[in-house]
Formats: C-alpha cells, structure tokens, sequence
C-alpha cells in the first residue's frame, strides 16, 4: 500500500500592502479598494497571523500546498512581486499549487505584471507546461499529478466592476475542465478541484457570486471530482454536490490571516490525508487553527471526509 498523501489548503491570505502605490495606480476600482484596505481591511488581515500559519506548516510539512487565491490587495504589479517572494518562501513550486482569486486581478491588466510573475506555481505538470509563462490563454486548468491525487486548480479570477467581486471560469476553461476530469477518472486519480469562489448557489452574496457556477456545477454533474475546495467567502464550510458517482464534498476555509471574532471566519488553514484502500480512497480532515499564545493547532480530532469504494 502507497504511503498517505498529506496536502494543506490554505486561502485569502491577502498578504501584500499597496502602501506606495503611486497616484497612477490608483484609478477607478483601486481607489476605492485602496481605501477600503486604509480604513478596514488591513486590521482584518494581521502578517503575524499569516506567519504562524507559515511556521505551522514548516513543522507539519504536507506533501502538498494549494492556495486558493487572493493573495494580494489590489493586483499591483509591486504586490505581485511582493507575493512572489513569499510563495518562494513558503515552498518550492513542485509543492505548491495556486490559483487567482478576484484581487489578485482586481482590475485589468498586462500579463507581464501579473499572473506571469507566479507562474512556476500555476504552470501544469502535464501537457504543456509552459503554457503559464506564455499567457493566459490555455493556462488554466492547472493540472498537477501527486500520488494519488490529481489537483486541478481552476481560475475564476477576473476583474469585475465597481463594488462587485464576481468570477467566472468561462466556456473554453470549462471544456478543458470537462476533458481533465474524465481523463484522470480514467487514471483512478482521487481529483481536487481548487477554485477561488464558492461553486454552490447561495453561498455568498450575489455581488460576490461565481457567474457561471451552474456550468460548472453542470460539468461536475456528468465527470464527477472528489473533493472542491474553495475560498473567498472568508468563512468556513462544509457542503455535498451530486456528481459523478455520488456526492462531492465541497469545503470552505477561511482568510489565512484573519482576526475575526467568529470561530469559522478565524484564521485557519484544512490538513488532508489521503490514502488508498482496497481499491477506493479514504480522506480525513484535520483544521488547523489560529489559537491562544498565537500559534496554530489542531481544532479536534481529524474527520472522515470522504470515501470512494
Ligand atoms: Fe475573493
């Protein structure tokens, strides 16, 4: 028997300043967002919080990193780079896997000052590989193949207009997505799908939503996954999609770095562990926690997620 595979899923770090942006950058969408961030959103998201969980996970050592998106603030090309020095701090790119969240391409911009400058961690380990640093066409679905798990990593980022953080993953990702999920159900592969928004209808305000989330939703219904993980709710959860064979446990965690009140929108990232079973896979939760002394640690026993016979 293979031994288990460990992967962490953390989200929303939001982890970069757009302090020093110059008055240039901040038109439109950004000026606002600039100031949302002076007034609010840099007390919600603590660096210390942030590099705790960093700590934890130096000492847990998953075999696997997914992030979620929305690391940065206003996708400035300064934040990127900012976040870039992070990611190679965090881990190498055979061991993380990222998708964008709706900050990360706040508004529109060049290929070269964004998504390019991550593109270790969001280039595909089968087919072309390179298509990342190329352009964003063709670039997603990320595909990595680990053990027995395939981690397909969706983007729904795209920007959206004044007071909306909507995504969308769009008809020709969608039928990429379509072929994956059949070939590496074709290959037994345990699949995971990572995407930035919520993929369940009502999960978050419709200001916020996934626009095309019944596509999709229609695609998981003929192929099937195993596991959806997901973000940008900044609030924990636990839900079940029909699909494929049976139900799919779609899994919400938290911001990464936040100080908040409420036990499920605290900061805390989700350990798995998978493993092979006679022919089927076992999956177990452990959350880990942002807790008292400022350090993360497990929040109750780890849970049987999932089983496929
Ligand atoms: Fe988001």
């Amino acid at each position: 028997m293979d031994a288990p595979l460990t992967f962490a899923h953390l989200s929303d770090p939001h982890l970069t300043s757009p302090a020093g942006a110059s008055l240039r950058d901040l038109v439109g969408k950004r000026a606002l967002g600039y100031v949302s961030w002076r007034l609010r959103r840099h007390r919600r998201h603590r660096a210390e919080i942030l590099d705790a969980l960093v700590r934890d996970l130096e000492q847990v050592k998953p075999d696997h990193i997914l992030i979620s998106g929305d690391l940065v603030q206003l996708g400035l090309r300064h934040e990127f780079e900012q976040a870039r020095r992070w990611l190679a701090g965090l881990g190498p790119p055979s061991r993380l896997t990222l998708v964008p969240g709706n900050h990360d391409l706040y508004a529109a911009t060049a290929w070269d000052d964004a998504l390019r400058l991550w593109a270790p961690w969001v280039a595909s380990d089968v087919g072309d590989g390179a298509a990342a640093a190329a352009g964003p066409d063709g670039c997603f679905p990320v595909v990595r193949l680990r053990g027995p798990a395939a981690f397909i990593g969706v983007s729904s980022a795209r920007p959206s207009p004044l007071f909306l953080a909507v995504g969308s993953v769009g008809p020709d990702q969608l039928r990429r997505l379509e072929r994956t999920l059949a070939e590496t159900r074709g290959r037994g592969l345990f699949r995971v799908l990572l995407i930035h928004h919520p993929v369940l209808a009502g999960a978050v305000h419709w200001r916020r939503r996934l626009t095309d989330a019944g596509a999709l939703r229609a695609v998981l219904a003929r192929e099937g996954a195993e596991l959806v993980l997901h973000g940008h709710a900044h609030r924990a959860s636990i839900d079940y999609l029909q699909g494929g064979a049976g139900s799919i446990p779609v899994v919400g965690v938290p911001s990464a770095s936040a100080a908040a009140v409420d036990d499920d929108r605290h900061a805390r990232y989700h350990l798995y562990t998978l493993a092979r079973r006679s022919g089927g896979f076992t999956l177990t939760l452990s959350v880990r926690r942002h807790a008292a002394g400022g350090r993360f640690a497990a929040d109750g026993a780890p849970r049987p997620l999932a089983q496929r016979a």
